[in-house]
């Protein structure tokens, strides 16, 4: 036995369940629930039919593993293939696109980034590959970039507040293998223009990657709700490969996502293979090995709980929230929404008046929110439920904000971090 004063040694003997329950109710005790009303954060609830539906399909496949599919769990075959065949129609994706699911966006990611990596190398000769992304670009290219050997070319903001194509293509250069475009991207809920970007990717004979892990499975049915939403899958001549998420506005649980390409003949940049292993041949499309098949379980279920009008119902719901939730804002003198939201969230920003201290006031009023820079913005990502209480936060953000415009609510120093995430 180890004995160290300092930190927790591994447990002698067991405790009892039911210790180890009150243990971990403890534990919870300051965690917020993810579907409370006062989360807006990335919660991705789609009610309470919804995610007990999802909960009861992930519960029955727990123990069971994505990897074993061929031979212990043919029924999470099934799951896979049948989801693929959904996104792949409600993408509009070719007959021959292939899709791979995977455990999240990083991973959707990471497998466009690589395979698009290979094949310029192959067919192009390009060992220094960098790609170009806009400046709301989701952090996970610049971190999955860096474990690929890939640079990244940032641009600056634009003033619409969706990526700078003009930008972009003059940053276009010899090494460059992909073009992103984010519907919508994390930090501001607005749009890029995806058919401008693959336009340009057709233009250059460049890869176009659409980030839709966000947008996915609320853009398509907020357009055929007559929303304004730009074209941004496959319809577009010039798209590539999309990621969109499962466990975000699909709402299964995590870990979830897919990354469709747009021609199977570019799966063999992205499989790895290895035929020297004593347990026979070795081939994954994947990065993760192990995967529990809860999350493809759950989605699934959501799928063929919801089916096209229940996604038009929750969609409606988050689309009825955000419309009360900006129309409240821009009421409010010296508030100011980031450019035209089209997706489930938004940002605003204040003139001549600290919103770092407006979000301290809010969070103290009970809110979760996140807070975004470049600029200084709070960022407001809605579910279905939200709708419901939008009067009661616009009468907390109009109490909050007179009380930072007569000082009685100041900022906190600039060592303080703000905003939970
Ligand atoms: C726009 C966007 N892309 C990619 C990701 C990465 O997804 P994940 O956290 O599932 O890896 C996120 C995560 O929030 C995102 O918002």
């Amino acid at each position: 036995m180890t004995t160290n004063q300092n930190t927790l040694c591994f447990p002698e003997t067991g405790k009892r369940r039911v210790e180890i329950l009150d243990e971990m109710d403890a534990a919870r005790a300051g965690d917020w629930d993810w579907f409370s009303l006062n989360n807006l954060t990335a919660s991705y609830y789609g009610g309470p039919e919804v995610a007990e539906v999802a909960k009861e399909a992930f519960v029955k496949h727990i123990g069971d593993n994505v990897v074993h599919q061929t031979g212990l769990h043919p029924s999470v075959r099934k799951y896979e293939t049948d989801v693929i065949a959904m996104v792949k129609d409600l993408f509009n994706a070719p007959e021959n696109a292939a899709a791979t699911i995977t455990t999240g966006g990083s991973e959707s990611i990471v497998l466009a980034l690589k395979t698009a990596r290979d094949r310029a190398r192959d067919q192009k000769g390009i060992i220094s590959p960098n790609i170009i992304v806009p400046q709301s670009a989701y952090a996970v290219f610049n971190k999955l970039s860096h474990f690929l050997g890939i640079g990244v070319i940032q641009m600056q903001e634009s003033p619409d507040y969706r990526a700078d194509v003009a930008g972009m293509e003059a940053a276009i250069n010899e090494n460059n293998i992909m073009l992103v475009g984010s519907c919508p991207p994390f930090p501001l809920g607005v749009v890029d223009p995806i058919a401008e970007i693959a336009g340009l990717a057709q233009k250059h004979d460049l890869w176009m990657h659409v980030d839709a892990c966000i947008g996915g499975f609320m853009l398509p049915f907020a357009r055929e709700l007559g929303e304004d939403v730009p074209d941004f899958d496959f319809q577009v001549p010039g798209v590539t490969s999309m990621s969109a998420d499962f466990h975000k506005y699909g709402y299964g649980y995590r870990g979830c996502s897919i990354l469709v390409l747009r021609d199977e003949a570019l799966v063999k940049w992205q499989g790895f293979a290895a035929n020297n292993w004593n347990a026979g041949d070795y081939y994954s499309k994947n990065t993760a090995g192990s995967r529990n098949s809860g999350p493809i379980a759950s989605t699934w279920a959501v799928f063929n709980f919801l089916g096209r009008d229940g996604f038009h119902r929750v969609t409606a719901d988050i689309i009825k929230g955000r419309k009360a939730f900006c129309k409240g804002i821009e009421a409010i003198e010296g508030l100011e929404i980031l450019g035209t939201p089209q997706g489930p969230h938004f940002a605003f920003k204040a003139e001549d008046l600290n919103i770092l201290a407006v979000a301290d006031g809010l969070m103290a009023k009970g809110w979760a929110i996140n807070i975004g820079s470049k600029p200084d913005a709070i960022l407001l990502m809605l579910s279905c439920h939200h709708y419901q209480i939008a009067d009661t936060f616009l009468a907390d953000l109009r109490e909050v904000v007179d009380a930072v415009k007569q000082g009685s609510l100041k900022a906190r120093g600039d060592e303080e971090v703000y905003g939970i995430y």
